[in-house]
């Protein structure tokens, strides 16, 4: 935890909440072991939605299908494409997104992005990374290619539940790679000319990154 278990059960406590369906959507995703946003980032990119009404979404890692629901509840205009590559999830969410009425606004695309960003050729007004934090580094050149001027992107589990802060040998050994990259990852959005990016403790960790 990066805020303190208190005050983000105070914060949370102040939600309004969302509607039924993403409710039980998340209560099996959580009794399934599937990792979805948690509720202050859900309570964030539904700010987000209000802000900047996107038009037109890419989301890098669907899971089942949760954040995609809930970015299209909040900002019902918007089309999302989002790339999914475990095969067991992607049936799930499909069954999800149909049921909830939004396979016309939601494309889910099956793969791994790292094949998948490169034949994309349409432009994003808002971006959300949420797949596997090694890989962020890797999908940067394709997903700045993708995002329209002026566009978001946000990218979630950026400070590793606070192990960010540790020395690389004070990490468990299989998270160091992760580590190492994510390190990269933020030094170079915080450097990257033509855009500009702020590091916010929300969740897990999180940059918001305007394009100029
Ligand atoms: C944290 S979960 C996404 C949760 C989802 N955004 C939500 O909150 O409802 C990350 C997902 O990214 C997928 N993923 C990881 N690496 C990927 C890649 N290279 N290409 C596509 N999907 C990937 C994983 O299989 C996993 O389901």
């Amino acid at each position: 935890m990066i805020v303190s278990d208190r005050m983000t059960t105070f914060i949370n406590s102040l939600d309004p909440g969302n509607p039924e369906y993403l409710d039980r959507l998340e209560e099996e995703a959580i009794a399934d072991f599937v990792p979805i946003i948690r509720k202050d980032m859900q309570a964030f990119l539904k700010f987000m939605m209000r802000l900047c009404k996107p038009r037109n979404i890419l989301e890098v890692g669907t899971a089942v299908g949760f954040s995609a629901l809930l970015m299209s509840e909040y900002a019902p205009e918007a089309h999302i494409t989002t790339i999914e590559n475990y095969e067991k999830r992607i049936p799930i969410a499909r069954d999800n997104i149909a049921k909830a009425g939004k396979s016309a606004s939601i494309d889910l695309i099956s793969g791994d992005a790292t094949e998948i960003l490169p034949t994309l050729t349409d432009t994003y007004d808002f971006i959300f990374m949420d797949a596997a934090k090694g890989q962020y580094i890797n999908f940067l050149p394709e997903i700045m290619r993708l995002l329209s001027k002026g566009g978001i992107l946000v990218s979630d589990n950026v400070l590793q539940d606070g192990d960010i802060i540790e020395s690389r040998f004070a990490v468990v050994r299989r998270d160091r790679t992760i580590h190492t990259r994510m390190r990269e990852y933020l030094y170079t959005l915080k450097h990257m000319e033509g855009v500009s990016t702020v590091i916010l403790p929300v969740g897990d960790g999180i940059t918001v990154t305007v394009k100029e």
